[in-house]
């Protein structure tokens, strides 16, 4: 198995699915908004409001060349703008976690510390837009991925399952 690449909207998961598949199959994982958090010294919130957005995807994307030229035999997890850099499929086999706008609000909002989750995602601020966003990246998401696992109404256990079987 090559890098898995995790990709999807804001909240859906895919931080949680990652630490799920890293531990069932003892491959190491990195996440690359955390790694830019380690890299600046600040929080991707405080990056955005001191630097701006554009600032914040060239890191991205600085990210995503270091992950293609380095990183092997990974569990990647990406931020829900990380689909947009250019060599995403080089980097490895991209797996969209797929669920509804409504779903994922549910979810941030019924996990522990839910209120924090939300305000510290600089665009997920504004619910209308972020509706917009949402509707915007769907197709495309689908698009860029490898494979597509729905995980609406799914059970964590069932998601890492379905995963490691279709990447097999
Ligand atoms: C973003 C998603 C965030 C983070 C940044 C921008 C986006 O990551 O990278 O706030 O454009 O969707 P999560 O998907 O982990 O919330």
């Amino acid at each position: 198995m090559s890098n898995l690449v995790l990709i999807g909207f804001m909240g859906v998961g895919k931080g949680t699915v990652a630490r799920e598949l890293i531990k069932q199959t003892g491959k190491f994982g990195v996440d690359c908004d955390d790694l830019i958090e380690s890299i600046e010294n600040r929080r991707i919130k405080t990056i955005f409001e001191e630097d701006g957005e554009e600032y914040f995807r060239n890191l991205e994307k600085k990210t995503a060349k270091w992950l293609e030229n380095n990183v092997t035999n990974t569990i990647i997890s990406t931020g829900g703008g990380f689909y947009k850099v250019e060599n995403l499929n080089k980097i490895g086999k991209v797996i969209y976690l797929e669920s509804s706008f409504e779903g994922i609000i549910t979810r941030i909002k019924s996990q522990p510390n839910g209120d924090k989750k939300l305000a510290k995602r600089p665009l997920l601020k504004d619910m209308k837009k972020a509706t917009t966003l949402f509707n915007e990246r769907a197709p495309v998401y689908r698009e860029k991925a490898d494979i597509i696992v729905n995980v609406e109404n799914k059970s964590l256990e069932n998601v890492v399952k379905e995963i490691l079987q279709l990447v097999k």
